[in-house]
């Protein structure tokens, strides 16, 4: 199988959003395997959404957040649930954008090129599963936009991938 990263020339946020929901669709028609699948979906996120250093998942094991396939530099491996960005979404279920993250309470710094983030938490059923999270080296570089169009996708990416339950 192969599959190119269609370039997105989309002048808008919604146009991208779309577009990578099409080319995600595309990546999940044939395989459920969620280890894989948040792998492909790390890759496209990082090719495709402009201004990214680091894209990837952080994947809830009892109660902490271990790192799960990412695009970037090598990141810290385990997050208190409740801590740092990914644990605060993952404890609130809610995305959080953070404009400058040196100005977030409990950040953790995993790359210092990064100066703005957003998480947004997995949730599969009622249950976190986990939360994907992107950083930016510019500021305020995540807006109400890209909260709804991540969110979207991180939805078809749970509906398209197996249960969680394996990799507890
Ligand atoms: N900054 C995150 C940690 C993960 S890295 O950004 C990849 C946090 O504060 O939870």
């Amino acid at each position: 199988m192969t599959f190119q990263i269609t370039k997105s020339d989309a002048s808008s946020k919604s146009e991208l959003y779309e577009n990578l929901q099409l080319q995600l669709r595309s990546l999940l028609e044939s395989e459920r395997d969620f280890i894989a699948n948040a792998a492909n979906f790390a890759a496209l996120l990082y090719h495709s959404v402009p201004d990214l250093n680091w894209a990837g998942f952080y994947l809830r094991k009892r109660d902490e957040l271990v790192l799960g396939p990412f695009q970037g530099q090598p990141a810290c491996v385990r997050i208190t649930i409740g801590k740092g960005v990914c644990g605060t979404a993952a404890e609130q279920r809610q995305t959080i954008l953070v404009d400058n993250v040196h100005e977030f309470p409990g950040h953790i710094a995993c790359d210092s090129a990064s100066n703005s983030e957003i998480v947004v938490p997995l949730i599969n059923q009622g249950e976190l599963i986990g939360v994907l999270d992107l950083d930016s080296p510019s500021f305020a570089r995540f807006d109400d936009e890209d909260a709804r169009g991540l969110n979207e996708l991180a939805e078809i990416f749970v509906q398209g991938s197996s249960s969680s339950s394996e990799f507890k």
